[in-house]
């Protein structure tokens, strides 16, 4: 067959987009070499539904141990006692989860998403907001961190199903103790989505939701540093509560609940390719390596947000327990929006994301802030050396944010310096 050059340039013109630029956006990462080989693996050709063992195909002796491999391998990265592998994506476990514990219309609580929750924890244009009934819980004003007494306030008020603990843009620890407190009041499962997290939880830098959670989700391609894809988990499986039924009686337990809401209730056949993927980069991160990497990304985002408060930017919540933070541009900026920066700095190479700020008084198509991480840097080995050049040059830009020369400067800069930082072999 001939060679498909239209795609594979493309393919080549993405990695030297990668190769060159400064990547801050706090949900990304680059993955090793091996990853991208069993990604692009023949197993990619296999249908495999169902379970290990249990398959409704022929042929999946090869499989089952490849996706026994990666259940084995996350259930002692994390101390789960079930897993499944299977989800296509963060949101994908999400909706397998609301599946599982909700019927249409029941009451659920996630953090509003205007301060820092995802769309998958009830945003009206996601299936968890046209098929349930969320209730969000906010940011404190004053700390800019969650409001505990208020959520609980909410929930006793709200008598939810469901709380949701977790957030795509919010830099401060969970209080998953205090959460369950709240949850055992109102008869509600507490779920964790560690979607962000998940690789500094992994590794003990962060709380970790086990044994408050009943059910924890999370994708696998942030900083846990593996393919795209999601995961949902348990510490400890439990009875089914609400006695859920099939056709063939009653099912005891929520592992099988939850099995069967990722598949058949919201997929098909699993990416085995995917799930060999994941497989690795669980190995990769129980590795000592992963350790001092998971470490560094900490280390490099406190040393950012630093930096951005020394230049004069309010730093959302006033810092960072994790590899995240807001940026409110609102202080140093008024006049200048999320959106603008997030264009003027793609063409200096710098790649991260406008972001509404708690208490936005824009929409989130232009947001008062940017969101930044730094999982994607410290992966091409960048330290905290190099973390106030990069924030000086992110400052150069929105100071002459027309001024064309200037961001070819800054993107010449940029050049040089990730030029000293490899990326895997393409
Ligand atoms: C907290 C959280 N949950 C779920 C998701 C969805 O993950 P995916 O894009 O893999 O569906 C994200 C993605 O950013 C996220 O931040």
């Amino acid at each position: 067959m001939e060679k498909d050059t239209l795609v594979f340039q493309l393919i080549k013109k993405e990695y030297e987009r990668q190769l060159h630029g400064i990547e801050l956006i706090a949900s990304e990462n680059f993955v090793s070499n091996q990853v991208l080989e069993a990604m692009g693996s023949c197993l990619t050709n296999k249908y495999a539904e169902g379970l290990p063992g249990r398959r409704y195909y022929g042929g999946c002796q090869v499989v089952d141990e490849v996706e026994q491999l990666a259940i084995d391998r996350i259930k002692k990265l994390f101390n789960a006692e079930w897993v499944n592998v299977q989800p296509h994506s963060g949101a994908q476990a999400n909706a397998a989860v609301m599946l599982a514990v909700l019927k249409p219309g029941d009451t659920f609580l996630g953090l509003d998403l205007s301060h820092g929750g995802h769309l998958s924890h009830g945003s009206p244009v996601n299936s968890s907001g046209i098929l349930y009934r969320p209730v969000a819980y906010t940011l404190n004003p004053d700390t800019e961190q969650v409001d505990y007494d208020k959520l609980e306030e909410i929930a006793l008020r709200e008598r939810p199903k469901l709380i949701i603990a977790g957030a795509s843009a919010y830099s401060r620890d969970w209080d998953y103790e205090r959460m369950r407190q709240v949850a055992e009041k109102v008869g509600a499962l507490l779920m964790a989505d560690i979607a962000h997290p998940a690789g500094l939880i992994a590794r003990g830098l962060l709380n970790h939701p086990f044994p408050y959670c009943h059910i924890v989700t999370t994708t696998t391609h942030k900083t846990l540093r593996g393919p795209r894809g999601g995961l949902v988990m348990m510490g400890k499986d439990f009875e089914n509560p609400w006695g859920l039924t099939t056709p063939k009686g009653e099912i005891k337990m929520m592992s099988q609940v939850l099995d069967m809401a990722v598949f058949p209730g919201i997929q098909g056949g699993p990416l085995e390719h995917v799930i060999a993927a994941k497989a690795v980069s669980f190995g990769e991160a129980l590795s000592d390596s992963y350790l001092e990497y998971i470490k560094q990304v900490k280390k490099n985002a406190a040393m950012m947000a630093q930096c951005f408060i020394d230049k004069g930017y309010k730093v959302v919540s006033n810092g960072t327990d994790n590899h995240s933070m807001l940026i409110d541009l609102r202080t140093k900026f008024p006049e200048i929006t999320g959106k603008m920066v997030e264009n003027v700095l793609v063409r200096a190479d710098i790649t991260l994301n406008k972001n509404m700020v708690p208490f936005d008084s824009r929409t989130p198509f232009t947001t008062s802030g940017v969101r930044v991480g730094t999982p994607a840097i410290t992966t091409r080995g960048v330290k905290e050396d190099i973390i106030g050049q990069v924030v000086e040059l992110i400052d150069e830009v929105i100071m002459h944010i027309e001024d064309e020369k200037v961001i070819g400067r800054v993107r010449e800069k940029v050049n040089a310096i990730m030029n000293g930082y490899p990326l895997f072999a393409y």
